[in-house]
């Protein structure tokens, strides 16, 4: 649909120095293209909405983001950022500093933003609410792994507050005492986090993106589909999986609408999300990660607020499905940005 645009506004995108994008496609290698496709879907749609775009690119300064806010007044920030010095958990801080500037931003304010990068914190607060999540052991960076009784293997190692897949691969499944302890060593020296040790969740990975601030809308659910890698290893979303376009091409690694819901478990991923969207005090957009048991239980696994927005990945491929093209996605997200209501003077 192609209404006129009510009303043009000045929309300054933040996001990596690296990843500002060029103003065409042509001509670019696909690996290239690849690495700031967001930025440019961002950036080139909302120009062609109507508004005034300016991207900045932001890595360890936020005067620059003063300097544009004064003299260009901005009417919205929009946030692609996903971390400040190169650190993913000082992403919080930023916007946490357009607050200050009392500029309106688009997405996650920064408390949804600290308590969904905890996936213990998450964890806990999804017990409380009695939304089902794996049981789990935090181990400190420093410290040696006791495995608490209770937690029996296989078992999953992670990162206690990375994101992206970083350090997990099929490693991170591990089935003796010796491999638990080597793989926590693993995240603490090269992660450089705590390690999450938690229950491995067998079966299907479901995606739920929701998108509001007060008023909550989930979008259909997404599966990832392992394609043929089951055959040789184990269906984790590890970092080749994500983010590596041959390893996807080679195993037929999918993510698309999940098929074979009944509606009782359609209706329970909808509102669990919208629960976990609250409980975690998100607003803007999110995804919500599941993994449902061949038995149908259903287990959260993470939050992601200010999640993945490129035209063709699973947050607007979901959104279309509801019927909402990505200019009115990024027109919505726009608009969430100017209803959080700002501090008076
Ligand atoms: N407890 C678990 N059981 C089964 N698979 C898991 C578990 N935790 C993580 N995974 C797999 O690892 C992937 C990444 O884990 P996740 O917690 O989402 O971290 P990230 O923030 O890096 O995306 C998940 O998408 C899933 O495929
Ligand atoms: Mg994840």
């Amino acid at each position: 649909m192609n209404r006129p645009l009510k009303k043009p506004l000045r929309i300054l995108v933040l996001m990596h120095p690296t990843l500002v994008p060029p103003e065409t496609l042509k001509g670019q290698p696909a690996e290239e293209v690849h690495r700031w496709k967001t930025e440019f879907d961002v950036v080139s749609t909302l120009r062609r909405i109507g508004h005034e775009v300016r991207a900045l690119g932001v890595q360890d300064e936020l005067n620059p983001i003063r300097v544009a806010a004064d003299d260009w007044h901005p009417d919205v920030v929009f946030n692609l950022l996903e971390e400040f010095h190169g650190l993913s958990d000082f992403d919080s801080h930023v916007v946490s500093y357009l607050e200050l500037l009392k500029l309106p931003y688009t997405g996650c304010n920064p408390r949804g933003l600290v308590l969904a990068r905890s996936k213990a914190i998450t964890k806990k607060i999804a017990a409380y609410h009695r939304v089902r999540v794996p049981a789990f052991v935090v181990v400190p960076r420093g410290r040696k792994t006791r495995r608490p009784k209770s937690l029996r293997f296989p078992l999953f190692v992670k990162s206690a507050s990375e994101e992206s897949s970083l350090g997990i691969s099929q490693a991170s499944l591990v089935d003796s005492e010796d491999r638990l302890a080597e793989r926590v060593r693993f995240v603490h020296e090269s992660v450089a986090t705590d390690a999450l040790v938690e229950e491995y969740i067998e079966g299907r990975e479901l995606y739920v993106a929701a998108i509001g601030n007060e008023r909550v809308r989930t979008l259909p659910v997404w599966e990832l589909d392992f394609g043929k890698l089951p055959e040789t290893g184990e269906p984790i979303a590890t970092e080749r999986v994500k983010h590596s376009l041959e390893y996807q091409k080679k195993h037929q690694i999918d993510a698309h609408r999940a098929e074979n819901l009944d509606t009782a478990l359609t209706r329970t991923l909808d509102r669990t999300t919208r629960r976990v969207y609250r409980m975690l005090e998100l607003d803007g957009y999110a995804r919500v990660d599941y993994r449902l048991t061949p038995q149908g239980e259903l287990f959260l696994l993470e939050a992601n607020p200010n999640p993945e927005i490129a035209e063709k990945e699973e947050f607007a491929s979901a959104a279309l499905a509801a019927g909402l093209s990505y200019r009115q996605l990024l027109q919505r997200v726009v608009s969430l940005a100017l209803a959080r209501p700002v501090r008076p003077e």
